[in-house]
């Protein structure tokens, strides 16, 4: 029977990468890469099984990572070595299928012309991996002003998946004990003939930090851009000041409300739970309960800005509309875009706050009350 498994490498450190956490398990479009590699993986039938090797410090991010994929063909993790090779024998260890792809985790865009194309050449030569012919020019530097041409005709640039006969590769890892630079090395060393195969631009390596930015520029196209808006209102009454997006503004009343009454912060808190479909603040902090009583309103907005986070997504402009007759906006808006941009996060010229009346109309126009709206755009990280 053809079993071909999918051996997933995910337990390096990415120190290239210089991520806060193993690049593996940064996101794009709002999704970890190696998520966006198991679901490549996961495109063709011929695939039986899928093993991703990771770092015993990441069990938590690989949970959260699949958490989504029901798909059975994934097996549960094994665990990897400090090397890469040592990380692809451990795989190897675990699976018993006929052939074996080995695959970067940091390679989240392997187009399915591209795996077809590896699965059908495994089966015809055992041993074979993707990749492309060099199209620059090649100079051999042999000191810092020395440039001697290659023949660039023959050279290719290797990329993975590498694919092999399962058994043969595995026993080739144990007589191997140099450090390789990847499994073609490991197979040549042991005396297996390997094929290139035409591989594709687009299956690049995320290796340094400017990977990470051209990879989301890649997936542009399935970016998901979201719009939520905002809307509030308190009373004004007695008292000498108000609060608005932060800042404190003397005044001859207050607004009056459960928590500081921030009616502006308030709606743009709304704002961006409505982008992310997550109700709205009186759900995440009801105004029954004590524990917010006078609160100052920026403990609600961190809590959406964290929410996006969590979600994948960034805030990338914030609109705020404040109506009222009276305190005039202008002087302070300023104020407002830096205690909102030191919050949320975002640059302040991403951030902007208005100000009407209401012509003396209504509720605002009597001074009965401020009202404001909001609107935030967010994307994925
Ligand atoms: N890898 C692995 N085990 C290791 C080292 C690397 O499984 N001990 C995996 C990486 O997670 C990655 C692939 O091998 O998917 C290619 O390696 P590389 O791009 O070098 O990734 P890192 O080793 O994580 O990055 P760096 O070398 O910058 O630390
Ligand atoms: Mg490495």
């Amino acid at each position: 029977m053809k079993t071909i498994t999918a051996l997933i490498v995910a337990a390096g450190r990415g120190t290239r990468a210089a991520s806060d956490i193993p690049k593996q398990y940064h996101k794009i479009a709002g999704k970890p890469i190696l998520y966006l590699t198991i679901k490549a993986c996961l495109e063709h039938n011929d695939i039986s099984q899928i093993v991703c090797i990771i770092h015993k410090d990441d069990v938590d991010l690989y949970k959260e990572t699949v958490s989504e994929i029901k798909d059975t063909r994934l097996s549960p993790p094994a665990f990897g070595g400090d090397t890469r090779s040592q990380s692809v024998l451990n795989g190897l260890n675990e699976i018993s299928s006929k052939f074996v792809l080995i695959h970067d985790g940091a390679r989240p865009f392997l187009p399915k012309d591209a795996l077809s194309r590896i699965i059908e050449g495994v089966q015809k030569h055992d041993a074979c991996f993707l990749g492309l012919p060099i199209v620059d020019a090649i100079w051999k530097m042999s000191d810092n002003r020395t440039l001697e041409p290659v023949e660039r005709e023959k050279l290719w640039r290797a990329q993975t998946p590498q694919a092999f006969v399962t058994k043969t590769i595995r026993n080739a890892h144990l007589k191997n004990n140099n450090s390789a630079i990847d499994d073609v090395e490991i197979a040549r060393n042991a005396g297996i003939t390997v094929t290139p195969i035409l591989g594709a631009e687009e299956n690049i390596k995320i290796t340094w930090p400017t990977d990470l930015s051209f990879a989301r520029r890649l997936i542009g196209k399935n970016m998901d851009i979201r719009v939520g808006n905002g809307y509030d209102v308190h009373a004004l009454g007695k008292g000498d000041f108000v609060v608005l997006n932060g800042i404190k503004i003397i005044h001859s009343q207050a607004l009056i409300g459960h928590s500081d009454a921030d009616v502006a912060m308030h709606a743009i808190t709304d704002a961006i739970f409505g982008a992310l479909c997550e109700g709205d603040i009186g759900q995440w902090f009801p105004p029954t309960d004590v524990k917010w009583k006078g609160v100052s309103s920026d403990i609600f907005l961190r809590k959406a800005v964290s929410r996006c986070r969590e979600r994948g997504l960034k805030i990338n402009h914030l609109d705020c509309t404040i109506i009222c007759e009276s305190p005039k906006i202008a002087p302070y808006t300023k104020s407002m875009q830096e205690n909102l941009s030191q919050i949320t996060g975002i640059k302040i010229n991403s951030i902007s706050i208005k100000a009407t009346t209401s012509e003396q109309l209504g509720f605002t126009g009597r001074n009965e009350g401020i009202a404001a709206q909001a609107t935030a755009t967010l994307i994925s990280l």
